[in-house]
């Protein structure tokens, strides 16, 4: 069996759109696409005027060898967060078919299912948020295409353990496509998965350019999956979806000397994880920080509505993650520079 047995049959029988990139070879006077002959106003826009290259060569080939994958098995689109909506609309048949989530877990999976009209099938983690693979297998119906698991996990920081990951691979062939998503996985101590693509074609890994690398504004995610998977979402694919600033950003970010800059810098995150989380455990109010290896503290308080109150009035945005399960007291903080970590401290230990 082919993981393409799992995806929607309409959208492998489709003719996807052939665009006028696609269809031009070579050439130097481009009169195919409908775009200005004359560049546009301003530095910034140089190049704009031509539609950018769908999946540049050169982009591919610096996040191959970032993620130690062939070019065949990416796929770069805007943000993780293309791939997850990508995934679920190709293997994801509304009103019929479902994706499986582990809550407390990232809010995307389950937005681009009800998008889609799939079900959401939640196999909530344990209450230290542990992964269950036993629970997600009992959990599993017929009807589920795509089995997300995060790690480190969003909200909670926890990475899942590589043997249960492994177990879920095993036993969701010929099921289910399982998505690891690794967003955070820069700043954990366990490392990537990504070569589990190569052993079982329904596994797929999300990279993204927006945590470690300092480029949320680019919008530059990146599905590692077998090429059959990576070509069969580019036939729903929009036709263009790099714009050129964001290319030359990402280029710029992975070049040697960017590479040198984000490794030094996902360092001190991590220093400053560690000496955050010891120093939120002594504040009054604290009732617990969770362990995290991600870029992010979940930290209960006595108070978390009042604390998120407090932090806000002096101008300190956290997220407030009380809605999740077993996350009623929490609010999560991500790891600023030193001196933003240190005005948090000051604002907290202040007497409210
Ligand atoms: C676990 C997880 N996956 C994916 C994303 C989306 O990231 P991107 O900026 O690549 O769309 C996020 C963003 O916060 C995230 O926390």
């Amino acid at each position: 069996m082919s993981v393409l047995d799992l995806a929607r049959a309409e959208i492998r029988a489709m003719q996807p759109y052939s665009s006028a990139r696609m269809e031009a070879s070579g050439g130097t006077i481009l009169l195919n696409a409908n775009e200005s002959a004359w560049a546009p106003f301003g530095e910034a826009g140089e190049g704009c005027n031509r539609y950018p290259d769908p999946q540049p060569v050169a982009l591919m080939d610096r996040l191959a060898a970032l993620y130690g994958v062939r070019r065949d098995q990416l796929l770069v689109g805007r943000g993780s967060d293309e791939a997850i909506d990508l995934l679920v609309r190709a293997f994801c048949r509304a009103g019929e078919d479902a994706i499986l989530i582990q809550p407390p877990t990232f809010g995307m999976y389950a937005v681009c299912a009800r998008i889609q009209n799939a079900a959401v099938v939640e196999a909530p983690l344990a209450a230290d948020f542990t992964l269950g693979v036993d629970a997600v297998l009992a959990a599993m119906t017929p009807t589920v295409k795509l089995v997300f698991v995060c790690t480190p996990n969003n909200p909670t920081g926890r990475p899942i353990a590589p043997a249960a990951i492994e177990r879920l691979a095993q036993a969701l062939a010929g099921r289910a496509l399982l998505i690891i998503d690794e967003a955070y996985v820069e700043f954990a101590d366990t490392p990537s998965m990504a070569g589990l693509i190569d052993r079982y074609d329904h596994v797929a890994i999300l990279r993204t350019l927006s945590k470690a690398w300092a480029l949320a504004g680019a919008r530059i995610g990146t599905l590692l999956a077998h090429p059959d998977v990576i070509a069969l979402l580019r036939r729903i694919m929009p036709p263009y979806p790099l714009p050129l600033p964001c290319v030359e950003a990402a280029l710029a970010a992975l070049s040697p000397a960017g590479q040198a800059q984000a490794r030094g810098r996902i360092h001190q995150i991590k220093a400053e994880r560690a000496r955050m989380a010891d120093a939120l455990a002594t504040v009054p109010g604290v009732r617990a920080v969770l362990a995290s290896q991600a870029n992010f503290l979940a930290v209960r308080f006595d108070d978390a509505g009042g604390t998120y109150q407090r932090l806000l009035a002096a101008g300190i945005v956290v997220r407030d993650v009380r809605r999740y399960p077993h996350l009623g007291d929490a609010l999560r903080l991500t790891i600023g520079t030193p001196q933003e970590n240190a005005r948090v401290l000051d604002v907290l230990r202040e007497t409210p």
